[in-house]
């Protein structure tokens, strides 16, 4: 045998020393802690979703003492403001310096779609506890949701307006993702039950002023509005809308459950009362399990859970779940433990479809009523184990 080269031996040596300095942080990160990073609207318009997962979040690890597959989490929170290039460089951190095995959170649609390819580059599962425009699943294959999609509670309404009597239609919605999926689908449902969409009108995300639209609204005299508004805006908009008179005008009120919003429906006073919506998750939703999560919810944090706390919940669960199964492990282990799981929520029974890896889950028609002098989104009529309609398109 002839002895390495003198070049061959450094090339060797500085491979060690690489392949050593990689290894070890694996080490360490076998006994440290296992580390989810969560990124919120904390600040900013949408720091209400932020304020309800955060609640979540705590509520998850206080029942589970923060603890699985016999190791210890840490869950670093961020703030992105909704800003979608601050999404995408905390994602980026948290990835490559702090090691996470999941990123997390997302409460707007932009900030989901901006942090997704930084998940496909560093192999590791992104969970949607928040953002419902359907085609976010579709921006990497390492995209798991918790929340719902748009398309998802939107016909079901139209449905429900057909055979209510409501004959024509305005439509309004923030004018971005979410905003068009409901728009879309709520019209096309709506249509094919012989409906009429008389005009269809759209705000922008920030600093919405709905006085002109609600204005064209009454001009239009529709049996009803169609709305959906990102949570957090609809307290808002019901003032403008008693205060321009609509509910006077006989024009019906029917939205998804983002505009009557739990977390907000309280403050909302009579005007909201008799709205009928459509959403996968009311706090007032009558099982065992959301009795407890809610009561521990509210001890815990001093508000009531909104669809955004259920869907961060539901989210820490997935990561759990999927961590105990990997024993700890992340990549692409972690992702394929995700799949196909099936659990009771607060909101009712779901399943995260393996293909699509989005959550299937029962749709509830509700209605704003007024319970011990408090207002609560009740749920009359349930359609069972709704997938994303934007999937089969
Ligand atoms: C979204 O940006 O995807 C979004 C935000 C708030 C909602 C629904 C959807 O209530």
């Amino acid at each position: 045998m002839t002895a390495p080269s003198p070049r061959r031996r450094l090339v060797v040596t500085a491979a060690a020393a690489l392949a050593a300095a990689l290894a070890l942080p694996a080490a360490q990160a076998q006994s440290g802690p296992i580390k989810i990073g969560v990124i919120l609207p904390m600040t900013g318009p949408q720091a209400t979703t932020g304020k309800e997962i955060e609640g979540a979040v705590k509520l998850w690890m206080q029942q589970t003492g923060g603890k699985v597959a016999g190791r210890q989490v840490e869950v670093l929170i961020k703030d992105d403001g909704s800003v979608p290039d601050n999404t995408r460089r905390l994602a980026q951190e948290l990835i490559v310096n702090d090691k996470v095995v999941a990123i997390a959170g997302f409460g707007i649609t932009p900030s989901a779609l901006a942090a997704a390819p930084v998940a496909t580059q560093g192999k590791t599962p992104l969970v949607v506890m928040a953002a419902a425009t359907s085609s976010i699943t579709e921006a990497s294959p390492f995209v798991v949701r918790t929340s719902f999609t748009l398309p998802q509670v939107s016909v079901g309404l139209a449905d429900w307006a057909v055979k209510n009597g409501i004959k024509s239609v305005v439509t309004l919605v923030a004018d971005y993702g979410p905003g068009i999926d409901a728009e879309k689908y709520f019209a096309e449902r709506f249509l094919l039950g012989q409906g009429k969409v008389i005009d269809k009108l759209r705000t922008p995300l920030r600093s919405p002023d709905f006085s002109p639209v609600l204005q064209k609204v009454r001009d239009a005299k529709p049996d009803a509005l169609f709305v959906f508004l990102p949570s957090g805006q609809g307290a808002q908009f019901m003032k403008q809308f008693k205060e321009r008179g609509l509910d006077q005008a006989g024009i019906r009120l029917i939205a998804t459950g983002d505009v009557t919003d739990d977390d907000l429906l309280d403050d909302m006073g009579d005007a909201a009362l008799g709205v009928v919506t459509s959403h996968h998750y009311s706090a007032a939703h009558d099982s065992p399990a959301n009795k407890k999560f809610v009561a521990e919810f509210m001890a815990l944090n001093k508000f009531r859970p909104n669809f955004m706390a259920v869907g961060g919940y539901d989210g820490m669960r997935v990561i759990f779940n999927a961590l105990e199964a990997t024993k700890g492990a992340g990549g692409e282990a972690l992702l394929a433990a995700m799949k196909g799981q099936v659990f009771e929520s607060p909101r009712g029974p779901v399943y995260i479809d393996a293909q699509t890896r989005d959550i299937v889950q029962d749709v509830y028609i509700r209605k704003v009523e007024k319970k011990d002098g408090q207002l609560w989104n009740v749920e009359f009529a349930t359609i069972k184990q709704v997938k994303d309609p934007g999937k089969s398109k």
